[in-house]
């Protein structure tokens, strides 16, 4: 598939997305990545979460929040009680962005291009999974969803509407938990975090 190119399939299973997309060539993320890192979980899921991208461990996977966020992510879960296997899980951008560093592949943020080009996955796997909550990690995943205008820190954990009536919210990104200076801010931003997510307990999911 030549780049800009947008092999969208007309089938709205999830497996012929996810078939799709690991050829997309939509913004030039593709060609460092590994592979794509496509969303996971039932189709028939209530309840579909968003991350930004996935990171080094993702791109290696192949799955979604498998690495040092996504055990953050599958311990507040946990606490809360709830089964992340019966949530889909994904990120609004579906390629590993980063910059080399010796050895290390540090993260780099996806640029309004890159974030705009991938969009169309995110929107087919909402449209086809229907779920009655969305769930935003983080300010890219939440402005994916929400819009620009949207500020997290003000917004986060509080109820919003999206225009077709599905009820959704957003916290912080599991990553920016872990990069908190300090044990006590670490522990404070955790501790939120899971009361951001608490909200779901009042919908039982
Ligand atoms: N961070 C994300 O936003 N998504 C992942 O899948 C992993 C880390």
């Amino acid at each position: 598939v030549a780049e800009g190119e947008a092999p969208v399939p007309e089938d709205d299973s999830l497996a012929a997305l996810r078939a799709a997309a690991a050829g997309c060539r939509r913004c030039p993320l593709w060609k460092p990545a590994t592979q794509t890192v496509f969303g996971e979980g039932p189709e028939d899921a209530r309840v579909l979460f968003v991350g930004e991208q996935p990171g080094d461990a993702e791109d290696l996977a192949g799955r979604p929040f498998v690495g040092p966020a996504g055990r953050v992510f599958d311990r507040a879960l946990a606490e809360l009680g709830l089964e992340r296997a019966r949530f889909y899980v994904t990120n609004a951008v579906k390629h590993f962005k980063f910059e080399r560093r010796g050895r290390v592949r540090l993260h780099r943020s996806p640029d309004p291009s890159e974030r705009a080009a991938c969009r169309i996955w995110l929107e087919r796997e909402l449209a086809t999974v229907r779920p009655d909550i969305v769930v935003c990690l983080g300010a890219i995943a939440a402005r994916a969803v929400f819009g620009n205008k949207f500020r997290l820190m003000q917004q986060r954990g509080t109820w919003q509407t999206l225009p077709d009536g599905t009820r959704a919210f957003a916290t912080v990104h599991p990553s920016w938990v872990l990069r908190q200076r300090g044990d006590e801010a670490r522990r404070e931003a955790y501790a939120h975090f899971v009361d951001d997510l608490s909200l779901l307990l009042k919908v039982r999911p």
